[in-house]
């Protein structure tokens, strides 16, 4: 597709368009809403009046079976994520395609096991089939809403619990507890690291609840040393970009696991879909929350509105692309592309970088374990290089394991592969 290199011009041009499209959108969602049944964002679908549920079940989470009767579209599309059982139907393993992490990864489980997400209704089976180790019930924060209970229950004790312990009380994968609390249609803040982290913006309105509820799993997180608790590496909006989180992993001197090879100790980066989303250098941020684009609105066989709790892809949801999306990605010469192009090229231009920067990292690797092992190298440079393939390996991981591939924020990603690579040359270069 045409590439766009746009000066800080036409940066200013195109925020100054977003926002006239984006006050363009809300007009006519709701001049659409007013015309009859077809709406232009959740927000705008009437909640029905339904009864109390009350449960037997552990910890007292109503599941998404007992709500079934009276949110039966909803519940018929949440279900249907069963059906994501991996892009193309088969499941990638990482460790077979991206091999480097067999190296990047040595002296934890995702050198040896690490597959692509799937949907939400598996992620109990996950964590059982799972042969990374998991001794404790923090592994359980974001796969069942049991757990997640048992926290608000317990408190942080919980986090310590033995995970087959904790695993014999849970029985519900990660469901309408999670992000509506026994309360459907209102959102709710239930993993208590991210009402310490964000909990006030929440409130405030700052962060819109239907982004806050995704980010309490997709986002990057750490077990505290002591107590194995869940806890974000930041406390507020001003400090969830990547620097930030690892100065602030830096200065505590955290560390996830050493490399067998290199005695190096690592940071492993998770998820940080939320983090990129709401980065600076998102296009989309404020003007679209997580639902938005990977919810939507679906109708039934009578024709009524319905919050879509099938997760997808944006490029997956035909009507989104064509009555929201295309009203600027129409490819035409203002505008940019369609949403499938820009958003492949976006995906294999990063996915590249990403191929050619973990070469680097094993390549740092290699040498550095044997300029150990041969004591080449001054004690004062091992440290440089050591802590350079650190820092590296952290900003290239960052844009690793995210799930949108660069698509959420296409200028951090570049930001972060751009420093990683910078560091990772750098430590090429002292070891000769
Ligand atoms: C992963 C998080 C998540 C889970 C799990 C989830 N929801 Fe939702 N739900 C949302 C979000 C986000 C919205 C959209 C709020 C918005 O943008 O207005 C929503 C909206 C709703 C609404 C309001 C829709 C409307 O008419 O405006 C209802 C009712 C609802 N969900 C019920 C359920 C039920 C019942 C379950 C379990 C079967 C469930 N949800 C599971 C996140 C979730
Ligand atoms: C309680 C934790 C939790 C919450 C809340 C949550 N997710 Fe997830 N999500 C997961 C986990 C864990 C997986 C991976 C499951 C697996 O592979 O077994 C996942 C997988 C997904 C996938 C499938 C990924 C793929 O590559 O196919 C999508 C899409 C997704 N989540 C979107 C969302 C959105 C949007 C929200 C908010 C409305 C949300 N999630 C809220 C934990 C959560
Ligand atoms: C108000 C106009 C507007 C609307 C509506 C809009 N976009 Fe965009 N979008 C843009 C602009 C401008 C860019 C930046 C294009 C570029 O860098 O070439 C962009 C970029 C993107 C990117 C790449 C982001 C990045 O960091 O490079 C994605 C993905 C995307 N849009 C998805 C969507 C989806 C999905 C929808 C519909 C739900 C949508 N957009 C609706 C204007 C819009
Ligand atoms: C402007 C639209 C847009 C918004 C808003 C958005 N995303 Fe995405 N997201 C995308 C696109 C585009 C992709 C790449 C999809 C693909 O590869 O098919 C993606 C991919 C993902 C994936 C991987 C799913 C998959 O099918 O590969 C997850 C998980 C995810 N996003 C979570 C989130 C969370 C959590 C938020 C809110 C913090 C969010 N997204 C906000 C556009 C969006």
């Amino acid at each position: 597709m045409k590439k766009k290199n746009l000066d800080p011009l036409m940066i200013v041009l195109s925020v100054v368009m977003l926002a006239v499209f984006a006050a363009s959108i809300y007009t006519s969602g709701s001049a659409i809403a007013r015309e009859g049944k077809h709406v232009g964002s959740i927000a705008e679908i009437t909640v029905p009046d339904v009864p109390d549920v009350t449960t037997q079940r552990a910890y007292g989470v109503v599941s998404a079976e007992e709500w079934s009767p009276y949110y039966a579209d909803i519940y018929k599309s949440y279900m249907e994520n069963a059906n994501n059982t991996g892009h193309g139907g088969t499941r990638i393993s990482y460790v077979e395609t991206d091999p480097d992490i067999q190296t990047l990864y040595q002296g934890m489980g995702f050198a040896f096991d690490y597959t692509e997400a799937i949907g939400h209704n598996y992620t109990l089976d996950d964590i059982a089939e799972t042969t990374r180790p998991h001794k404790l019930a923090n592994c359980l924060t974001c796969k069942t809403p049991d757990f997640t209970a048992m926290v608000n229950e317990m408190g942080k004790d919980a986090y310590a619990v033995d995970f087959d312990t904790a695993y014999a009380q849970v029985s519900e994968p990660v469901s309408c507890y999670n992000c509506h609390g026994n309360t459907p249609g209102t959102m709710v803040l239930t993993h208590d690291y991210m009402k310490d982290a964000m909990g006030d913006e929440v409130a405030a309105g700052r962060i819109s609840g239907s982004v806050a509820s995704c980010a309490q799993c997709h986002i990057e997180y750490y077990f505290d040393k002591d107590t194995k608790a869940t806890r974000t590496p930041y406390d507020s909006p001003d400090n969830f970009d990547p620097d930030s989180i690892l100065a602030f992993y830096n200065k505590m001197g955290f560390v996830d696991f050493t490399n067998e090879n290199t005695g190096v100790g690592m940071i492993k980066v998770q998820h940080p879909e939320f983090e990129t989303f709401m980065g600076e250098g998102s296009v989309h941020k404020g003007m679209y929350t997580c639902a938005d684009c990977h919810m939507g609105v679906a109708y039934n066989a009578k024709g009524d509105p319905y919050a879509n709790h099938l997760l997808t892809s944006p490029l997956d949801n035909a009507a989104l692309l064509k009555d929201t999306c295309s009203m600027c990605h129409n490819g035409t010469d203002s505008n940019p592309a369609d949403v499938p192009t820009l958003v492949k090229s976006i995906q294999a231009e990063i996915t590249g970088r990403e191929k050619v920067i973990s070469g680097k990292l094993v390549q740092i690797n290699t040498k550095l374990a044997a300029a150990i092992q041969s004591g080449s190298l001054a004690d004062d440079v091992i440290e440089q290089i050591k802590k350079l393939d650190r820092d590296a390996q952290f900003y290239w991981d960052f844009v690793y394991v995210e799930n949108a591939e660069g698509a959420h924020n296409s200028a951090l990603s570049r930001q972060c592969l751009d420093k990683a690579e910078q560091l990772a040359d750098q430590a090429l270069a002292l070891l000769g």
